[in-house]
């Protein structure tokens, strides 16, 4: 059975833009396929706190050598890590909040990066472990960043999940949200649009 993991990065939960468009996005994936299964995780709702020594230290310390506290901040890493593996599909929805990713994505990410689980150093570098998988991020900014140097999210993101081994990631873009009416309706209609080709089954496309 396909999976879907919705990851949903914005302060105002279902109600965010990003939040929205990552929505439209699986519902039509789900026509697609009837039977599949979504999980969600909303980074507004349960947020994760920041990675701390203690935290890491438990992330790598061995599971039969943790103490009961230990054991908790691993469960949960572990958690994370078990919806990931689980995904085919992982979709991202990714807020521009002061220049940058939401601090709250940033705390998920720190909670997924885990040497021997996600990732491994071998003699030729980093290899991710979550092979196979695709993922779709709807970014959400209120100015134009995207194709620019001040794009501080696309190259980042793309990077870490490369990183993880999620080479295939697309990226939809729904820009210019703060600069008035006209400007916001365009780039809504142009996620839209991302959407519907993102979405259109393979034997229309073909
Ligand atoms: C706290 C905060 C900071 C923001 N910072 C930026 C920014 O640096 N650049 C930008 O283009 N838009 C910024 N915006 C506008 C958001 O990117 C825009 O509202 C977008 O819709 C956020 O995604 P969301 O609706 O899914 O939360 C900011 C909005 C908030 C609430």
């Amino acid at each position: 059975m396909k999976t879907l993991l919705q990851v949903n990065a914005s302060l105002f939960s279902d109600h965010g833009q990003s939040s929205q468009l990552a929505a439209r996005f699986v519902q039509e994936w789900q026509r697609e396929h009837g039977d599949a299964r979504v999980i969600s995780r909303d980074l507004a709702r349960e947020p994760l706190p920041h990675l701390s020594a203690e935290r890491f230290q438990a992330f790598i310390t061995k599971p039969e050598d943790r103490t009961a506290e230990q054991a908790a901040h691993a469960g949960a890493s572990d958690a994370l890590i078990d919806e990931l593996k689980q995904a085919d599909t992982i979709v991202i929805g990714l807020p521009m909040y002061n220049f940058g990713i939401p601090s709250t994505l940033k705390a998920y990410f720190d909670h997924v990066a885990r040497a021997g689980h996600t990732f491994r150093y071998t003699e030729k570098g980093p290899e991710g472990l979550l092979k196979g998988k695709r993922a779709v991020i709807f970014a959400a900014r209120g100015g134009l960043y995207a194709g620019t140097p001040a794009d501080t999210q696309t190259a980042y993101v793309r990077d870490f999940l490369r990183f993880l081994g999620i080479e295939d990631v697309e990226f939809v873009y729904a820009e210019g949200l703060a600069m008035g009416e006209e400007p916001k309706a365009r780039g809504l209609a142009k996620a839209h649009e991302a959407i519907r080709t993102l979405t259109v089954p393979l034997a229309v496309a073909a």
